[in-house]
């Protein structure tokens, strides 16, 4: 049998978190993937020294999980093409806007019989198209594209709390399903199998426009109810959209699985699009000013899915029929008094 090389693309936040747990889990695995594991790190000066060369020194990701061992297997490459050259195993897990520059690297450089599986939460929006990043990757690369997402704030995951994930597969490929499972589950981090790409990755974007609604709500301090009310509406409005431009997203994916409701409790609880909209409340800073002081280089995706959701629903005249996602990007984005928030919900 061979065995599957992994490639990290991403060391963010969450990116590092995934690439310590699949440096332990190739170990455990060991027929089923080598032991390296190359992680794509966008170079970046820290106190005058390469990240990567701090990363492959004290095995830490000072700036984006400080704290954690990512284990002696891990390697911080900065060179993209260099980093994925031979593997077999790609794992998608940076900020949406970056992926795009990274697909370009990569085009014509990947290896034969690669499959990818996207960790990003946002959607691709180009006036009245839209697609989840799995289906980017895939179609950009032509190589069949999974999806991981769920109740994941990283930190928690990284501390070793409990958490649930879902893994979309597609329709008839279960055993893509089964190889990311293996890679990615561990005692404290159960993997769920779906066959929905649609769904996972759909359910991932959205609540993040929900939960910069749960944070604007807690800025007014408007208490329990209401957020509980947003939570709802947020999640009627999600399966609303799914169902009514992604055919192929099953129902169960909703209410039965992490990526859905669970994801969108844990980002309304916790998560930095909830901080930072509780702070744009509080401190009447922009969106941009507030992810530089609060989030030491990580990045929000709330926001720019509200605009694109927004450009989205637009240009299919369908703004009407969701109402909650709709303020929450007038809100952020054209100055609306966040007063107005739970009007017309
Ligand atoms: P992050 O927000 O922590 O980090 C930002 C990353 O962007 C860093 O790795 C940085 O090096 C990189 N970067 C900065 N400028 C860049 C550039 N010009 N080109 C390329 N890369 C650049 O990232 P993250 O938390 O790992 O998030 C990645 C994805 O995972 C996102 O879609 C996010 O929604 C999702 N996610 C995050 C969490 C979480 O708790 N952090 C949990 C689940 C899913
Ligand atoms: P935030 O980006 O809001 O921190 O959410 C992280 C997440 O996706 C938790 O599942």
């Amino acid at each position: 049998m061979t065995r599957d090389k992994v490639c990290i693309i991403g060391s963010g936040n969450w990116g590092s978190t995934i690439a310590m747990i699949a440096g332990q889990n190739v170990r455990k695995h060991a027929d089923a993937f080598d032991e390296r594991v190359p992680v794509w790190v966008y170079e970046e000066m820290i106190d005058g020294k390469k990240l990567t060369d701090v990363i492959n020194t004290t095995r830490q990701n000072v700036k984006y999980l400080p704290g954690y061992d990512l284990g002696t297997n891990v390697e911080a490459i900065p060179d993209l093409a260099k980093a994925v050259e031979g593997a077999t195993a790609l794992v998608f897990v940076m900020p949406h806007q970056f992926l795009d520059r990274c697909l370009a690297t990569i085009e014509g450089h990947i290896a034969p019989g690669a499959r990818a599986i996207s960790l990003i939460k946002g959607v691709d929006v180009h006036g009245a198209d839209i697609h989840i990043f799995a289906d980017v990757i895939q179609d950009r690369l032509g190589i069949r594209c999974s999806a991981l997402s769920g109740a994941n704030i990283a930190s928690e995951v990284a501390a070793g709390r409990f958490s649930e994930t879902t893994i979309g597969y597609r329709k008839g490929f279960q055993e893509d399903g089964v190889l990311w499972k293996k890679l990615f589950e561990t005692p404290k981090f159960k993997v769920q199998l779906i066959e929905d790409v649609s769904g996972v990755s759909l359910c991932g974007a959205l609540k993040n426009v929900v939960a910069v609604a749960a944070g604007l709500s807690d800025g007014l301090g408007y208490g329990n109810n209401t957020k509980s009310a947003i939570m709802r509406i947020g999640l009627i409005e999600t399966k609303n959209f799914c169902q009514e431009f992604f055919s192929d997203v099953l129902p169960e994916t909703f209410l039965e699985e992490s990526a859905g409701v669970a994801d969108l409790i844990t980002s309304c609880l916790g998560g930095r699009n909830r901080k930072t909209a509780e702070a744009f409340v509080k401190t009447g800073k922009s969106f941009d000013q507030l992810e530089r002081e609060m989030l030491g280089g990580q990045k929000l995706q709330g926001i720019h899915t509200a605009k694109d959701v927004h450009i989205f629903l637009e240009a299919r005249n369908r703004i009407g029929a969701y109402p909650l996602f709709d303020k929450v990007f007038h809100i952020c984005w054209e100055d609306m008094d966040v007063n107005t928030l739970t009007d017309d919900l």
